[in-house]
């Protein structure tokens, strides 16, 4: 392999880490990402639901669906039990991993909902209160 190759491969894996400061472990790095990618389109949907975005019908569904996809994601992402001094993980998911999985299934649902009836401006409070009460049910158990 050239060096300019290899070093470019250094730079990219040195933002990855820096985006989660100091995480060693890959796959718990990638669980994060994934959680992270379910918080930036939460916040698509807060902005538009406290009016600092003016409402996109179509922007929003995409924000759901990318949350309906990432809980999709979120057992096979855990099911290893990994961890990392940055982890905020619960070892209470590995003790019960089919409830853990239930919430994430849970996340899934309530996103494709909303992601399929998410039409006008008045849908968007009652969608983001919906999705997040499904985030805390998972939170309060099985994150620091
Ligand atoms: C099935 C359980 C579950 C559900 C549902 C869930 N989360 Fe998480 N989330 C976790 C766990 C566990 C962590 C900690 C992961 C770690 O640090 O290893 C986490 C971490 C996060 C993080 C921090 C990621 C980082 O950068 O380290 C964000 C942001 C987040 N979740 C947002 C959300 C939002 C928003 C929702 C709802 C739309 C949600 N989560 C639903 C389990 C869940």
């Amino acid at each position: 392999m050239h060096k300019p190759i290899l070093t470019g491969l250094f730079i990219l894996a040195g933002a990855a880490a820096l985006a989660h400061s100091g995480v060693q472990n890959q796959a718990v790095l990638a669980r994060m990402e994934a959680m992270k990618s379910i918080g930036d389109a939460m916040k698509v949907l807060g902005r538009m639901a406290k009016g600092q975005a003016s409402f996109d019908a179509s922007a929003a569904q995409d924000a759901a669906a990318g949350i309906a996809r990432h809980s999709a994601d979120t057992p096979a992402l855990f099911t290893a039990r990994e961890t990392d001094p940055k982890s905020e993980a619960k070892p209470a998911i590995w003790t019960d991993f089919a409830d853990f999985t239930a919430k994430a299934r849970a996340l899934e649902t309530a996103a494709l909902d909303v992601s399929k009836s998410l039409t006008s401006p008045d849908d968007l409070v009652p969608a983001v209160q919906r999705l997040g009460q499904a985030c805390k049910s998972c939170h309060s158990l099985y994150r620091e």
